[in-house]
């Protein structure tokens, strides 16, 4: 059985197979007894942190449900932008369930997630582009990684710690998915190399329409913002500060 699934070669089956073997529970792989509510509260920056980042996660049907309605055609994507949804639901839930544990002010109400999807753009993105929101979402998910990893770093809290490291992990699939759609798109059609070149250079953090300032991990980190180019280039064969060169000559 398990033969049959080796063989078909889809990329989904690899994203698939990858989410399995990554998957943990928010259940049973936190330790959720063992919280050390006071170390937490002495580390309202960081707490404050994960409040946006449970904001942006939560904002995942709406900006994933636009990518999902523009790539309806594409199989592997489907799969993809629906690990991400139940992934990032995942994270959603774990982080506000720990701010909950922990009694940080203010908590996050059903109607904070409905203003933020309420000011959102709900209508089509736009089908002559269809590479912008692609790059945008993997360059997200890259710098989400970081983002988690970092904050894990910092955690003082030893449950928040390893909880942060499941995330991040995540997120480093979830890019690395992404990349996978892109290069199968540039594969078949490498002139749209100059499209992925021009997004990541002009790129938005997806967070930003969810809670404006995204407390991203770019700066000051750089290794983050080394593998952030460094992705780029592997994909397009490019480096980005060669294509600003090439587009300021034209
Ligand atoms: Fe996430
Ligand atoms: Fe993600």
């Amino acid at each position: 059985m398990s033969d049959t699934i080796v063989t078909t070669g889809a990329l989904y089956v690899r994203h698939a197979r990858a989410a399995d073997r990554g998957t943990w529970s928010v259940e049973r792989d936190v330790d959720w007894k063992a919280i050390d509510a006071r170390t937490a509260l002495a580390q309202p920056d960081i707490l404050a942190k994960l409040r946006d980042a449970a904001l942006i996660e939560s904002f995942h049907p709406v900006n994933l449900s636009r990518l999902i309605r523009l790539n309806w055609d594409d199989i592997d994507a489907g799969v993809v932008f629906s690990l991400e949804m139940f992934e990032g639901f995942k994270h959603f839930h774990a982080l506000r369930l720990y701010l909950d544990a922990v009694g940080y002010e203010p908590p996050i109400t059903d109607d904070d997630l409905r203003s933020i999807r309420a000011r959102a753009e709900r209508g089509d993105l736009d089908p002559a582009d269809p590479m912008t929101p692609l790059v945008e979402f993997m360059l997200s998910e890259h710098l989400a990684a970081y983002f988690f990893r970092r904050l894990s770093e910092q955690a003082r809290e030893p449950q928040l710690a390893a909880m942060l490291e499941l995330i991040a992990a995540d997120e480093v699939r979830h890019a690395q998915s992404a990349s996978d759609l892109i290069a199968k798109r540039l594969a078949a059609n490498p002139e749209l190399k100059s499209d992925v070149l021009r997004a990541a250079t002009a790129f938005k953090h997806y967070g930003t329409e969810a809670v404006g300032d995204v407390p991203v991990a770019m700066e000051g980190d750089d290794v983050a913002i080394r593998t952030f180019a460094a992705r780029i280039e592997r994909l397009c064969g490019m480096r980005i500060v060669d294509h600003l060169k090439t587009a300021m000559e034209m």
